[in-house]
């Protein structure tokens, strides 16, 4: 077991090492390659040296270089040394962390990461928090617990009797609203097309004036860092009407949130902590390992209705029980890995992640917008939106920059037109990075505008 660990150890550090001098997207023939890995499921057993040996030869050359300092899609963090060094150890401890009995020390980790993600992000102390695999789920987690506690206030008990024949509730939306907040309404039974949606401005915050008329039975979901622009929703003004009213506010803060840690960047969630409940990404901006994600609800009663399972064998301990807490029961320990990135980096280094972020976000505008092409949003946090020109040129320029390999952006509409998305949300990045990444963005730009004649 020692040598193929130590071999494996050997590999993921030759692949890593090997990042900066690959293309960022796999090429056709590695992707074609990985035909090699099916055939027949083997009669007979293989190595495990073998079978890690193939896995590498052919795996590796068809990841994503997503863990390099040149990915800028979507919103995808690295991984911080020490949360993927305890990622491998938590691997050979192999966990269950469902309850207590079953893992002292997931349990105890999933506690301690809890009261830090609280104090570092600024919420209430005392919430309940579930340990999840993304926002998408800590999205519906949360939002299981709000559907509970806002069904439960008109007398209905929605775990036993079900939404046939509940009373309403009114859900209430941005026109800006991730897919996957969305998608966890579906889910809930709350649907995705009854949602009442509130127009947004130019930026995507929703704009509070145009709220509808709430009340107790209200489930208003705000955003917190828009997916294409980075924007925040005004969750003080949004928070303040709602409570007034008796409706319950979620937020989606998936990786907005995290700008919490800086006394710059908190501002933008002013009135945010007031919500009743938060969807926080830690596989994004905190930079573990995928997946990691935490639902927060500040009324540890209403997560706890939700998600709670009782069963005669299943003894419960004293204390935080974390299958009480989370959809799943039995699942991997992802308390190790928030717990190593917070213990590595401490409040400082965390804000210092931050930042520089944000401050390499406002170096690809401002050296994109000097090489005479359109940045479309406000840059107030780690989103930029730029076009090239016409949408078939914006096009034609992220492909060519996908197929180029320096650095790897995706695409997105943002008001009716096309363009390209960075997102600047891992600790690798360094400011070589970017400036390697902008030269490869203008040449190709500049060919494509060349070739075709825009
Ligand atoms: C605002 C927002 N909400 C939800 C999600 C979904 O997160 P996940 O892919 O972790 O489920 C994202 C992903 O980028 C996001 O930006």
């Amino acid at each position: 077991m020692k040598e193929l660990l130590l071999e494996t150890a050997e590999r993921a550090a030759q692949y890593l090492g090997g990042l900066d001098s690959r293309g960022v997207a796999p090429s056709g023939e590695a992707v074609a390659r990985l035909q090699a890995l099916d055939g027949s499921l083997p009669q007979k057993s293989s190595d495990p040296f073998e079978v890690l040996a193939l896995l590498d030869a052919v795996g590796s050359p068809a990841t994503v270089a997503s863990a390099g300092g040149r990915y800028f899609g979507f919103v995808i963090g690295g991984s911080l040394p020490a949360a993927l060094a305890a990622n491998w150890l938590a691997g050979a401890w192999d966990q269950n962390s469902a309850m207590q009995v079953m893992s002292p020390v997931a349990a105890k980790l999933e506690e301690i990461a809890l009261a830090w993600m609280l104090d570092l992000l600024g919420l209430p102390s005392g919430s309940a928090g579930g340990f999840v695999t993304g926002t998408t789920m800590a999205n519906f987690t949360a939002l299981a617990a709000a559907r509970s506690a806002l069904l439960q206030r008109a007398g209905w008990n929605v775990e036993e009797d079900g939404l046939f024949g509940a009373p309403a509730i009114q859900v209430v939306v941005g026109d800006e609203v991730h897919v996957s907040l969305l998608k966890a309404l579906s889910m809930l039974g709350l649907g995705r097309a009854r949602v009442t949606r509130v127009p947004a401005d130019g930026q995507g915050r929703m704009k509070p004036d145009a709220l509808p008329s709430l009340s107790e039975r209200t489930l208003v979901c705000v955003q917190a860092g828009n997916v294409n622009s980075g924007a925040f929703d005004p969750a003080g003004e949004i928070c303040a009407r709602a409570h007034n009213a008796g409706a319950w506010v979620h937020v989606d803060g998936a990786f907005g949130y995290w700008a919490a840690v800086s006394p710059g960047y908190a501002p933008l969630l002013a009135g945010a902590g007031e919500a009743d409940s938060w969807a926080i990404d830690c596989h994004k901006w905190l930079n573990v390992p995928y997946d990691s994600a935490v639902a927060i609800v500040r009324s540890p009663e209403a997560l706890r209705s939700a998600m709670a399972m009782t069963a005669a064998y299943l003894t419960p301990g004293g204390g935080r029980e974390p299958w009480h807490y989370a959809p799943e029961a039995s699942r991997r320990a992802r308390g190790v890995e928030l717990w190593a990135a917070m213990r590595s980096l401490g409040r400082d280094g965390l804000r210092e992640l931050i930042e520089r972020n944000c401050r390499q976000a406002r170096l690809f505008a401002d050296r994109l917008r000097a090489a005479g092409f359109a940045i479309l949003n406000d840059v107030v946090l780690n989103q930029v939106l730029v076009s090239f020109g016409s949408d078939d040129l914006t096009r034609r320029v992220i492909t060519g920059i996908q197929n180029d390999g320096t650095c790897w952006c995706g695409g997105t509409q943002w008001h009716g037109h096309a363009a390209m998305r960075i997102s600047v949300s891992s600790w690798a990045t360094t400011e070589e990075d970017v400036e390697r990444s902008v030269r490869a963005m203008v040449r190709i730009a500049t060919e494509e505008k060349a070739h075709n004649g825009h």
